[in-house]
């Protein structure tokens, strides 16, 4: 019953469309709200430029007492293989500009050890601390539909692995990070950690990633698009601004 031209059955997902100039806000209020009613928030983030807007805000809501991060935990979502450490393209580093590195009350924050001589190692490691328990993971939407570094051909069971990395997704780095020698590799946080968390947030803005939104959402689940499987999780909310839900099916 696997017919191409009937979408999956996934569970229903909560979706809520935003503007692109308060999106940001909401999410950040919900995410001060998961704080203030667990302080031991265990929550996995992602980087990227999708991301950045909610990470000021919520800089702002920790100095208002709206977003408690002192006893939280932070685990990252994916890191590069290859950069060296403290390179300003580097996941752990723009984490660490954009939000942790400018709270008052900064939580504990699990970085992903890309410069280990054993990477796969490294991300046995990071995949034992996610099966520890995530109460929820906040994701980024790639262009060729991946989740973190879950490039197509990931799969639902996928631990927390070494990755080799999808040509697009290294053109896009050279674009936004100039990178002289962009590597070929990276360690994520695997779909089966992120289907195991208590919540997913997926945010998507801007009309480039209307079309992939649509795919991920609303065409048969498959490995062509990682983030499709998210629709297994029992607890998901997609974050769209109006461009990106443009293509979408609502009512
Ligand atoms: C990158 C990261 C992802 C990120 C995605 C989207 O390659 N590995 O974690 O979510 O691409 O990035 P952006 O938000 O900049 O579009």
């Amino acid at each position: 019953m696997s017919g191409s031209s009937e979408p999956v059955p996934g569970r229903p997902y909560r979706l809520e469309v935003l503007p692109s100039a308060g999106w940001a806000r909401v999410v950040a209020a919900s995410f001060g709200a998961r704080l203030q009613a667990r302080p031991a928030l265990r929550v996995c983030l992602p980087t990227g430029d999708t991301p950045a807007p909610l990470y000021a805000e919520l800089v702002a809501a920790e100095g208002r007492g709206d977003a408690p991060f002192a006893s939280a935990t932070v685990v990252l979502l994916d890191e590069w293989v290859g950069l060296p450490a403290g390179d300003p393209a580097r996941c752990d580093v723009r984490l660490r500009d954009q939000l942790l590195g400018r709270l008052d009350g900064p939580p504990r924050f699990v970085a992903i050890d890309a410069d280990a001589a054993d990477p796969d190692a490294a991300a046995a490691a990071h995949d034992a601390e996610c099966a520890r328990g995530l109460d929820l993971v906040i994701l980024g939407l790639g262009m060729n539909g991946h989740v973190g570094f879950n490039e197509p051909g990931s799969r639902p069971d996928d631990p927390t692995r070494l990755v080799r990395l999808a040509v697009s997704t290294r053109e896009a780095a050279v674009t936004r990070y100039g990178l002289p020698h962009v590597p070929t590799a990276g360690i994520t946080v695997g779909l089966a950690r992120l289907l195991e968390a208590g919540e997913a947030w997926l945010l998507v803005t801007g009309e480039r990633k209307a079309s992939i939104l649509r795919r991920a959402l609303e065409e048969p689940e498959g490995p062509d698009c990682p983030a499709s499987y998210l629709r297994r999780h029992p607890r998901l909310a997609v974050f769209a601004d109006e461009p990106a839900a443009a293509l979408l099916r609502r009512g």
